[in-house]
């Protein structure tokens, strides 16, 4: 199979096509044609050698990354039941996985614990934008920060691959939801429903925020948070590690959140897309080397808005 992957760690540079033998299913899992893959900051780190076990454990150079994806199941094990072969599913690598089966590539083999079924409504170039991103973003309004109808909830970094989710995900569940970006970035965030944007250059969120009852941070600035979080609030970062100190702020509750969340999470976060509540701002390249050093470059800036898909095949 044609696969993207790197011969050493290093810079987006690194990136070459590389012909790999695919896997075959263990008794539990499914191999996929990939259709679509999404690339997410972790892949940097990963390409940059800063990941370490569980990710590396099974890895070798060329090393082929990547974990979101979508496509059709083309092989199973005998043990997998409730998916067929020729099903259209979507989801997301286990987080260690061998050196030749990362997603950026034409077969990937899984676990089926890793798998949702693809729903009616949603192209594979929009599935693959979910995983990772939107479940981290979904994991945490429903089950770490438990978000109620009512709730003010700041997110930092609204238009981000996470933060995207994030804001209109809360929306959904029915908060009153502020967030901060910069200026370029303010008409697409109202337009998906944010109630207020600040532009974090030139204010202060700490300054004009007070007594919210959750904050989701994707970008590490666990401090601001806290300024803005009333007394016995939630903070649930994604992006940074609390400190001791930053842990013990009045009754505030102050976690790091690691992408979690079930194969029905993510379908019922397709549903939220299908019905409209979340929509995608996908931007989509064809399956290229240059591609992938182009999304990974936009990534590395710090400053894309929502999410990056790299489309395979029809
Ligand atoms: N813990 C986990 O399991 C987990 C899961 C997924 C992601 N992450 C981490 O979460 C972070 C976000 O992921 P992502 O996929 O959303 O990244 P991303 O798409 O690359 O985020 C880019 C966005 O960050 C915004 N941004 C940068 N600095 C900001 C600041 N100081 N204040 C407000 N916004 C700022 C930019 O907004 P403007 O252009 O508007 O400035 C840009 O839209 C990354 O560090 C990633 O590694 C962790």
């Amino acid at each position: 199979m044609k696969t993207i992957a790197i011969n050493q760690y290093g810079s987006a540079d690194e990136f070459t096509m590389v012909d790999m033998p695919t896997t075959e299913p263990q008794a539990d899992e499914v191999q996929v044609a990939i259709h679509a893959f999404s690339l997410n900051p972790m892949d940097i780190a990963g390409r940059m050698g800063a990941l370490s076990s569980p990710f590396t454990d099974l890895w070798a150079f060329p090393l082929v990354l990547g974990w979101d994806f979508a496509g059709v199941i083309t092989k199973m094990g005998k043990a997998v039941t409730g998916f067929n072969i020729g099903d259209a599913v979507f989801g997301s690598a286990a987080p260690a996985h061998a050196a030749n089966n990362g997603t950026y590539g034409e077969f990937i083999t899984v676990n089926t614990k890793e798998l949702a079924h693809l729903p009616a409504g949603l192209s594979f170039d929009q599935a693959a934008a979910l995983p990772i991103a939107g479940l981290t973003a979904y994991y945490g309004m429903k089950h770490n920060l438990k978000l109620q109808s009512g709730q003010k909830i700041l997110v930092q970094g609204g238009a981000g691959g996470v933060g995207l989710f994030a804001i209109q995900i809360a929306k959904a569940f029915g908060a009153y939801v502020a967030t901060t970006a910069s200026a370029n970035h303010r008409d697409l965030l109202t337009r998906l429903g944010a109630d207020e944007v600040i532009d974090y250059h030139e204010t202060d969120p700490a300054a004009v925020l007070h007594d919210y009852d959750a904050v989701f941070d994707t970008v590490g600035d666990i401090d601001t948070g806290l300024k803005v979080l009333k007394a016995d609030g939630q903070l649930a970062t994604i992006a940074g590690q609390p400190t001791d100190e930053q842990q013990h702020d009045q009754q505030k509750k102050v976690a790091f959140q690691f992408t979690q969340g079930s194969s029905q999470d993510l379908a019922d976060l397709a549903q939220l897309v299908v019905s409209g509540q979340v929509k995608l701002t996908v931007a989509t390249l064809p399956f290229s080397v240059a591609n992938v050093i182009k999304g990974h470059r936009s990534i590395e800036s710090r400053h894309t808005t929502g999410k990056i898909v790299i489309h395979v095949t029809d």
